[in-house]
């Protein structure tokens, strides 16, 4: 009997972290993002990871930056839905995005539709383009 209800106990959490239930944007953004991203934002520069403070706020001010958004790779890759990807982006914009408009579900798939060959390619447009009408955007190694 015990047994059955330890596994019951670890079947129910690994349900959670799967993604089952409904987990909170803060927690979807620690389990999908802060690997890489951090808890503070901050990334890892030097390990290819951009900065979100004072940057990602303006890559979602620029109508291709919110395109790009969607096709980052680990977005794309986090097997979230529409809703909760505009939810964990949503958490990004509140904590980093300094009063960028949030994105709806809608949007996200209106803009997941569109097809973004090479996302370094875009993500180095959308940097041309905010800095030549001198908005910054965290500095970014790739090639
Ligand atoms: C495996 C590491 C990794 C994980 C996990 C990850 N990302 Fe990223 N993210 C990156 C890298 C690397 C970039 C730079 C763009 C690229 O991949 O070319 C990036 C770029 C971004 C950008 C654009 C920032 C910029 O300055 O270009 C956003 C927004 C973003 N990620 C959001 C997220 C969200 C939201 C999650 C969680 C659902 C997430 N990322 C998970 C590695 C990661």
């Amino acid at each position: 009997m015990r047994g059955i209800s330890i596994g019951l106990g670890l079947a129910l959490s690994c349900m959670a972290l799967s993604g089952a239930g409904p987990i909170s944007p803060h927690a979807s953004y620690a389990l999908h993002c802060s690997g890489c991203h951090t808890m503070s934002g901050g990334g890892a520069p030097e390990a290819g990871i951009p900065d979100f403070r004072n940057s990602v706020g303006n890559i979602a001010g620029s109508e291709a930056g919110r395109t790009y958004m969607m096709h980052v790779p680990g977005v794309v890759s986090a097997g979230l839905t529409d809703a909760e990807i505009a939810e964990v982006m949503n958490y990004v914009l509140d904590a980093w995005g300094a009063g960028a408009s949030p994105f709806t579900a809608a949007e996200v798939t209106r803009r997941r539709a569109v097809a973004v060959g090479d996302v370094v390619a875009e993500r180095r447009r959308v940097a041309a383009e905010l800095s030549g009408a001198g908005i910054p955007t965290a500095q970014y190694p790739w090639p």
